[in-house]
């Protein structure tokens, strides 16, 4: 009675510890899995030439030093938005002094070079389709999203489904990515095929090192 107790014991094990063997990339992914169902949503920065009105309006710096003139209802959507890019690829952010609704003299110019979709709360540049804002995964951390491998992007890239996160959320709490499409035709582009509002999400660094590659989707 014994003997079979401990056979059964170790064939029990045995099945066990095989079945535990990553044997497919499935199961190697599920190792690494951070959610299996974050709310997934999209976020962008305005653009002038979505804008056709033909009133315009001086953009100003905190100091009232004129930056720029821009399409008035651009420079109404920057003020909610924070960010804008002009016709003309100038990069407009809000500074730090704050707009009353009917001034413009609260914006700075960033380096066009170094942030041509402007800037993260961690002051580093906005990568379209690469940038997440995430508010309880560390910054930096390679994220692989299944649901975005495949997917055709608005310039015909096809995505590999690799982002990075290198964003806070302020309007959202945790469990939640933020994707970063650069402007809201891509948007609205993007949402027409694909309706899911929530994805898994898996830790992009294998646990062999292996590096989900980031691409260059501009
Ligand atoms: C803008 O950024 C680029 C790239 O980082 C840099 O080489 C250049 O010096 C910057 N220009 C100014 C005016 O800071
Ligand atoms: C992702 O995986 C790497 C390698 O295993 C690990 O160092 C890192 O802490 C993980 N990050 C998160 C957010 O789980």
């Amino acid at each position: 009675m014994n003997k079979k107790f401990a056979i059964i014991l170790i064939l029990f094990m045995i099945v066990t510890f095989v079945s535990s063997f990553p044997t497919t990339f499935e199961k190697r992914q599920t190792g690494n899995q951070i959610s299996s169902n974050s709310k997934f949503t999209y976020y962008w920065v305005e653009f002038e030439s979505d804008y056709k009105s033909t009133k315009t309006v001086n953009i100003l710096t905190c100091d009232g030093v004129k930056i720029t003139t821009v399409n008035l209802d651009f420079a109404n959507a920057m003020k909610i938005e924070g960010t804008g890019v002009t016709k003309d690829g100038r990069v407009l952010n809000l500074g730090d002094c704050d707009c009353s609704s009917s001034s413009y003299d609260c914006f700075e110019e960033l380096n066009k070079t170094k942030f041509p979709f402007g800037s993260t709360a961690n002051d580093t540049p906005l990568v379209p389709f690469i940038t997440v804002a995430a508010n309880d995964i560390r910054k930096g951390t390679l994220l692989y999203i299944p649901k975005l491998d495949g997917i055709i992007l608005p310039n015909s890239k096809v995505h590999n489904g690799c982002v990075k996160v290198d964003d806070k959320g302020f309007e959202f709490g945790k469990k939640h990515i933020d994707w970063f499409v650069a402007k809201k035709s891509n948007y609205d582009t993007l949402t027409k095929k694909n309706t899911f509002t929530s994805v898994s999400v898996f830790n992009g660094t294998s646990p062999n090192g292996q590096k989900c590659s980031l691409l260059n989707y501009t």
